[in-house]
């Protein structure tokens, strides 16, 4: 049984950063993030039922060629794996090839993207129904929190019930809601140098984190309510605060996590002022340097110009609010 399968890498508007347990990626709080259209992850799973060999895992690159992943990676891919036949109850191996169609280290949740996928092929493939939630459940034993977004389109409460942290993620509305774009300025190609995990560990350590659990599920109601009114004025300035104070948690942390790189304040102080002159974009930042620009369909090439006019910046990526993943052949 063979399966190709893709799915989309996701921005958290509001972000997931400290865990009540790390291994079962369960959070402290909800997060909610618009899912990618462009950047993917794409996935041909084989499952040969009753086979007891190990899982194969390899990864495509640029040229094409399947080769061996790289131990640590394929050893998450295989902890994954076994966590969803064990959920699901079945008996087999997989082959997987995987590959993305966005650089690594871009500042794009290839975690997200490739778990994702996996769950999504791994569902398809023993007939597992996708409502309901359990393709997230599924996503989520990868132990990568936004993978448990990133099989919904649209825009996505990750959990969807903000007092069960154990439960699945939700669409609060679908990916043709609302047409939002998504500039993703690269100013650092470089991988990040702390991963989330440390900072999801290390978040409870910065003074500032009880505060940001106090406020945060009133900030979500109203991002919510401004992506339910497409009311991009209130959305902006909520999705900015909320990227700032995530790398003030990080860099108030012990030890401190340093994520910017100068790029990262001069693409701000930008989107700043193309704001200030009435162009509706906002900036938000993961853990790392890069700057993804949140703008309105109708701003998104002007500000894509003026971003790519700055030196800072080495390259753009251009996407925009999808649908969340699909299937490219087979059962
Ligand atoms: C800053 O634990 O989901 O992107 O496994 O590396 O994808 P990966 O990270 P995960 O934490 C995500 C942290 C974040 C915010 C977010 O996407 O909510």
């Amino acid at each position: 049984m063979i399966a190709t399968v893709s799915a989309p890498a996701n921005i958290a508007f509001l972000k997931y950063w400290g865990a009540r347990d790390l291994h079962s990626a369960t959070p402290l709080h909800a997060s909610l993030s618009m899912t990618l259209e462009t950047a993917r992850a794409t996935t041909t799973l084989e499952w040969r039922e009753g086979d007891a060999s190990p899982d194969d895992v390899q990864i495509i690159g640029g040229d094409g060629v399947p080769a061996p992943a790289p131990p640590s990676f394929a050893l998450r891919v295989r902890t994954h794996l076994g966590r969803m036949r064990e959920r699901c109850g079945r008996h087999g191996s997989f082959r997987v090839a995987t590959s993305n169609n966005f650089p690594t280290g871009a500042g794009i949740a290839s975690s997200a993207a490739g778990f994702a996928a996996l769950a999504f092929g791994a569902a398809r493939l023993w007939d597992v129904p996708a409502d309901g939630g359990e393709l997230s459940l599924m996503a989520r034993l990868s132990g990568s929190g936004s993978a448990a977004r990133s099989v919904a389109g649209g825009f996505v409460r990750w959990p969807a019930d903000p007092s069960d942290p154990r439960g699945p993620a939700i669409p609060v509305a679908p990916a043709d809601h609302w047409d939002l774009r998504d500039v993703i300025a690269i100013v650092d190609g470089s991988p990040k140098e702390h991963s989330s995990l440390e900072g999801h560990r290390l978040a409870p350590t910065s003074p500032h984190f009880s505060r940001r659990l106090q406020l945060i599920d009133g900030r979500r109601a109203e991002m919510e309510r401004a992506i339910a009114d497409r009311s991009f004025e209130a959305l902006a300035p909520l999705v900015e605060e909320e990227a700032i104070e995530l790398h003030l948690i990080a860099m108030s942390s012990r030890p401190p996590l340093f994520y910017w790189k100068p790029g990262t304040l001069r693409v701000l102080e930008a989107v700043r002022s193309m704001r200030a002159r009435g162009l509706p974009a906002a900036a938000t930042i993961d853990a790392g340097a890069n700057v993804h620009v949140i703008c309105e369909a109708a701003a998104g090439e002007e500000a894509a110009a003026e971003l790519e006019r700055l030196a800072e910046v080495a390259m753009l990526l251009r996407d925009r609010v999808g649908s969340g993943p699909r299937l490219e052949a087979g059962p």
